[in-house]
C-alpha cells in the first residue's frame, strides 16, 4: 500500500494544525497517512515511505532547526529516497514574512536528495502557506494539496 509521511515541527501549533489538515486530504485518497511530529519520526523510517511531506513555521524566512537536523541526519540515507515525492508547508506570522521561502528552502533539499516535486497551478503554487493557525481558506488549500500528493505518489508508484 502506498504510505505518506506527514512530519512536522510546531512551536505552538499552528503546523501542526496544517499537517493534520494535509493527513486528512492524503486519507481521502485512500492512502495510508502517518501524521507526526519530527520528534516522533526516526531518520531510518525515511526509507519506509512513496512520499514525504515536511512542514515548519517560518523561522527568518527558512525552516526551524529540528526540521534541517532531520535532513542533514538523512545523508546516511543519500541516495535512497531518489524517486520517492516530497512536498513542504509553512506557518508564519506575516503574510509576506518568508513562507514561500521557507517551503522554497524544504524543497530545495529534497530536490538533492532526489525526490520528485509538484507546484500547482492554483492557490498555493509551492505548497500551503498559513498566516498563523490555518483559517479555512489555508484548511481548504491543505486538504487540497494533501489530495494532490497522494494522486501523484499513486502514479509514481504504480498503485
Ligand atoms: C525563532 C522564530 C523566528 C520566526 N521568524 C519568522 C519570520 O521570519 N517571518 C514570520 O512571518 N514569522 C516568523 N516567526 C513566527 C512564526 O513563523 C509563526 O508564529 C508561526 O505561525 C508559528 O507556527 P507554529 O505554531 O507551528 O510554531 C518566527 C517565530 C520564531 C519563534
Amino acid at each position: 500500500m502506498v504510505r505518506i509521511l506527514v512530519c512536522y515541527f510546531s512551536g505552538s501549533g499552528n503546523t501542526q494544525k496544517m499537517a493534520e489538515f494535509i493527513a486528512e486530504g492524503v486519507g481521502a485518497e485512500g492512502v495510508d497517512v502517518d501524521v507526526r511530529n519530527v520528534e516522533n519520526v526516526n531518520c531510518d523510517e525515511l526509507l519506509d515511505f512513496d512520499g514525504i511531506i515536511l512542514g515548519s513555521p517560518t523561522y527568518y524566512g527558512t525552516c526551524a532547526a529540528p526540521i534541517k537536523e532531520l535532513i542533514d541526519e538523512s545523508v546516511k540515507h543519500h541516495g535512497k529516497l531518489d524517486g520517492k515525492v516530497g512536498g513542504a508547508f509553512s506557518s508564519s506570522a506575516n503574510i509576506a514574512g518568508g513562507n514561500e521561502t521557507t517551503i522554497m528552502n524544504i524543497l530545495q533539499m529534497l530536490m538533492i536528495h532526489g525526490m520528485i516535486v509538484k507546484g500547482h497551478p492554483n492557490g498555493s503554487h509551492y505548497g500551503p502557506v498559513a498566516v498563523g493557525a490555518p483559517d479555512k481558506n489555508a484548511e481548504d488549500e491543505c486538504i487540497a494539496y494533501g489530495r494532490s500528493m497522494a494522486k501523484l505518489t499513486k502514479k509514481i508508484t504504480g498503485e
